[in-house]
């Protein structure tokens, strides 16, 4: 429950608002090394509990991750409005101006476990400093999976040193599509320039992993599999069912008929290496294994591919695939890691340790869930955030133009909707989803992000009571107020450089 008392409240724009909040009169100066911090173990994971008064500010919480967000929640608090103007700021005793606090007690606590945002690095590449830039405002926003998609038809950007042809031939293209072209294949003008090599070494990767450490960020590498591998096949053709693909990555956007040859020993012995290689630069829990949109044609056609039909006894191509995702979730278990995948997998029945990342239709999220799957959802129209916002004069361009995700649309996104009690159990969280075809630069990332990654993180922060319809802000969120703490908050991501799109 919120209850906002008096006048302080006014003026204060949390993002995400807080599960509980109590203004009170007067204000304490904020001095970060003056917090006191405490622990109380009976507080919830990642949340705190914020005591202000005119006397000092403490902190408690039961582990360093409510401690770290409830920083947060004060570093929003002394920026006030815009980031610059600041709550009126007293004068600290060599005079330098300190930012005020009004007095409150806030209680806080996620939602969702999994509050996540996934980057497409394989359509375009945005390096090192712009991941960092995320990572902090992921942070700042109390996110705290980074998805990160290093894999694709248009590009390779992970380097794996047994292998180095993957950079070599994966990791450039020799042309993208214009500037402004969706990039598919009816909509296709070629730019002429050679993009890349560009891809991420073991030292980019172990730097990027420590920096999303300090803010309590997991890293989630996605690696796919047996579709969306052109990059793949530019370097290793011989994994291929069909002969003579060229040694370049795909310059078209769109879903290719070019996938793993699953009938191939040597090319799933290939995978399993990659893995090997993944799971020794990246030591957390989760492995996403892709699996979205592999189409079935070159598998029809290919010897291997229904020699291995026929020899396992599967019904069809369906079935190799539902096998190709068991064989990699059983081989990364063996190595002591989950595997996620798009919600495709589901219809290969994998085992209920599999966790489904929905992304098509939410029905089958929840079918997911009702089977026994823990899930993590990305709604489509409600999270994919490279679909357009409808502002106006909107200057970039977006590969699916008559899609709209308005900001009010991602405000109502609801991960739980129309699930059972018994479904909404196995809903570990959601993500935001950057797919990457159409977004060239960090400003253009920035300007498609942001608001609505901001009200993604009140769905999955701040939760509400769900059963609501799309499009209506489940019970106990309230669009008016998100917008009203929005255009506060919108100027401190502008002051913090970050090119946020206007409001509606
Ligand atoms: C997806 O959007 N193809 C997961
Ligand atoms: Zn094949």
């Amino acid at each position: 429950m919120t209850n906002i008392l008096g006048i302080a409240a006014m003026a204060v724009a949390l993002v995400p608002a807080p599960k509980e909040q109590v203004w009170r009169e007067g204000t304490c100066a904020y001095v970060e090394k003056d917090v006191r911090y405490v622990r109380d173990a009976a507080l919830p994971p990642e949340g705190y509990r914020l005591e202000v008064t005119t006397g000092g500010i403490t902190v408690a919480s039961a582990d360093d991750a409510g401690a770290f967000y409830a920083r947060k929640t004060l570093k929003q608090l002394a920026a006030g409005d815009g980031g610059r103007a600041g709550a009126r700021p007293s004068r600290g005793a060599s005079g330098t101006p300190r930012p005020t606090i009004p007095c409150c007690v806030i209680n806080d606590a996620p939602a969702f476990r999994w509050r996540g945002f996934m980057l497409d690095e394989g359509r375009h590449f945005f390096g090192k400093e712009t991941v960092k830039g995320l990572l902090d405002q992921m942070a700042d926003h109390k996110l705290n999976v980074f998805h990160w998609h290093l894999t694709e038809d248009q590009g390779w950007r992970i380097d794996i040193p047994r292998f180095p042809e993957l950079v070599k031939y994966g990791s450039v293209r020799p042309e993208s599509p214009m500037h402004g072209c969706r990039g598919t294949k009816g909509d296709f003008r070629g730019n002429g320039q050679q993009y890349g090599p560009y891809f991420y070494t073991a030292d980019d990767i172990r730097e990027i992993l420590a920096y999303a450490k300090e803010r309590f960020i997991m890293v989630v590498p996605e690696i796919e599999v047996p579709g969306h591998i052109r990059a793949l096949l530019a370097a290793h053709p011989e994994f291929a069912c069909k002969e003579g693909l060229p040694r370049v990555p795909c310059m078209f956007n769109g879903v290719q008929d070019e996938v793993l040859c699953a009938g191939n020993d040597d090319a799933i012995r290939f995978m399993e290496q990659v893995y090997d290689e993944v799971c020794t630069l990246f030591p957390g829990a989760y492995i996403h294994i892709g699996g979205d949109e592999c189409p079935k044609k070159r598998w029809k056609e290919c010897p291997k591919c229904q020699a291995r039909i026929k020899s396992l006894g599967l019904k069809d191509e369906d079935e190799l695939q539902a096998w190709v995702t068991r064989h990699f979730t059983d081989y990364l278990a063996k190595k002591g890691r989950r595997t996620i995948g798009w919600d495709e997998i589901l219809a290969g029945n994998p085992g209920t340790e599999t966790i489904v990342h929905n992304w098509r239709k939410p029905k089958y999220g929840i079918e997911a869930a009702e089977k026994g799957h823990d899930v993590v959802v990305s709604g489509l129209g409600m999270t994919y955030f490279s679909v357009p916002q409808g502002v106006p004069d909107d200057p970039f361009t977006y590969l699916s133009p008559k899609m709209r995700c308005s900001l009010a649309k991602a405000y109502s996104f609801d991960p739980c909707a129309g699930m059972t009690d018994a479904a909404k159990k196995h809903v570990l969280g959601a993500e935001c989803c950057m797919w990457s075809e159409c977004v060239w630069n960090e400003y253009d990332l920035a300007f498609k992000l942001w608001p609505r990654a901001c009200a993604f993180a009140e769905t999955v922060w701040t939760g509400g009571i769900s059963d609501a319809q799309e499009r209506v802000p489940p019970a106990g969120r309230d669009f008016a107020d998100f917008a009203r703490r929005m255009a506060i908050h919108r100027k401190r991501l502008i002051a913090a450089g970050v090119n946020c799109a206007p409001l509606e």
